[in-house]
């Protein structure tokens, strides 16, 4: 009987001296430049092991391990922002004192935060230039360079933008524009990445400025599309007739003046139907449909 009972305090207290093992808290916890978690042993309780913890906001762990390693490498985390790195003593479920470094992980000195998959598309009369960085990255750029050279501006347009991309608005038909990107970040550039972006062509609609007719000729004015909204070269004004057909061929300059279309020798107090179109690099604009009566001879001043 009193065997038992010794038998039985000595099992009650090794039971207790093994649940009383709290762990000393891992010391020393340090994250090294090469974004591995340090720390010291906690070597009073056997088996000890570790639990890691990443904290970007304070209360819910983005990351979270267990481990028996005194380091863990912290390399899958975006670059350039502040974590709370905390690591927790752990021996047979109990949990020790935490010990916590508040640090930046920097981005890996020498890297190239290269631009990806720079892009223009056409919306509407804009376009809108992409590109993408590397997933980790992010935090790091504070912006990108971002040059636009226009084939027929001399200097380029130089501007410094946050977001990966650029609307850029009021664009001519036909302009050939270059685009070049690079990221910035603590004091240096990252490799420059180019696109060609011609804006693709369309027709040049032409516009009826004055009609002027006598009894034998009808003359008509036309403006065209300037040359800051469609520069797509215009060669050839067609005026198409039942009783006449005609073809101005246009020398195209920036200034794009009017075109004065004069059809003679015409019938008096006769109605004329016609259509106009403008030709360019697109290929016919739709045409411009009109009628016009010529006057009767006694009208006529001339
Ligand atoms: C880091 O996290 C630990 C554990 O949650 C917390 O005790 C500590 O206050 C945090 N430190 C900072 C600077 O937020
Ligand atoms: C980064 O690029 C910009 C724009 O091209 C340039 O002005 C600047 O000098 C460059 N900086 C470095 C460190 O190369
Ligand atoms: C862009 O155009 C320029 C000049 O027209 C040419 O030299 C260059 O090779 C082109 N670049 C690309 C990426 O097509
Ligand atoms: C139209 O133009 C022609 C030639 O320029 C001219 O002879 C004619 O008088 C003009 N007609 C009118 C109605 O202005
Ligand atoms: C003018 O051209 C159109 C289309 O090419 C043709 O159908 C028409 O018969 C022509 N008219 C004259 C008067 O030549």
């Amino acid at each position: 009987m009193k065997l038992l009972r010794l038998v039985l305090l000595l099992f009650c207290s090794l039971a207790v001296a093994q649940e009383a093992c709290i762990p000393n808290p891992a010391g020393g916890v340090i994250l090294s430049a090469d974004r591995w978690l340090h720390w010291d042993p906690s070597e009073n309780c056997p088996n000890t092991v570790y639990r890691v913890q990443v904290f970007f906001t304070m209360d819910k762990p983005t990351y979270s391990t267990v481990t028996a390693q005194l380091s863990w490498s912290m390399d899958f985390l975006l670059y350039c922002r502040v974590y709370n790195f905390t690591v927790t003593s752990l021996a047979n479920n109990i949990l020790g004192t935490e010990n916590f470094v508040w640090e930046t992980l920097h981005i890996p000195e020498g890297t190239d935060v290269v631009i990806n998959g720079l892009t223009g598309a056409l919306i509407d009369d804009s376009v809108l230039v992409e590109w993408r960085i590397g997933w980790k990255y992010p935090y790091c750029v504070e912006h990108f360079h971002f040059f636009i050279y226009d084939d027929e501006v001399e200097t380029p347009q130089y501007l410094q933008v946050i977001q990966p991309g650029y609307l850029l608005e009021h664009v001519a038909r036909c302009t050939n524009y270059r685009f070049e990107v690079a990221s910035s970040y603590g004091m240096m550039n990252g490799t420059t990445s180019t696109i060609n972006y011609t804006v693709p062509a369309l027709s040049n609609r032409p516009t009826l400025v004055e009609v002027r007719q006598n009894a034998v000729s009808i003359n008509t004015t036309w403006s065209l599309e300037k040359y800051n909204v469609n520069r797509c070269r215009v060669t050839a004004l067609y005026v198409t007739g039942t009783r006449f057909n005609a073809t101005y061929p246009i020398e195209d300059t920036p200034e794009r003046p009017n075109v004065q279309v004069s059809i003679t020798g015409l019938i008096p107090d006769s109605m004329y139907s016609f259509s106009v179109s403008i030709e360019n690099s697109a290929g016919l604009s739709t045409p411009y449909h009109m009628a016009v009566q010529t006057l009767p001879l006694e009208a006529t001043s001339d």
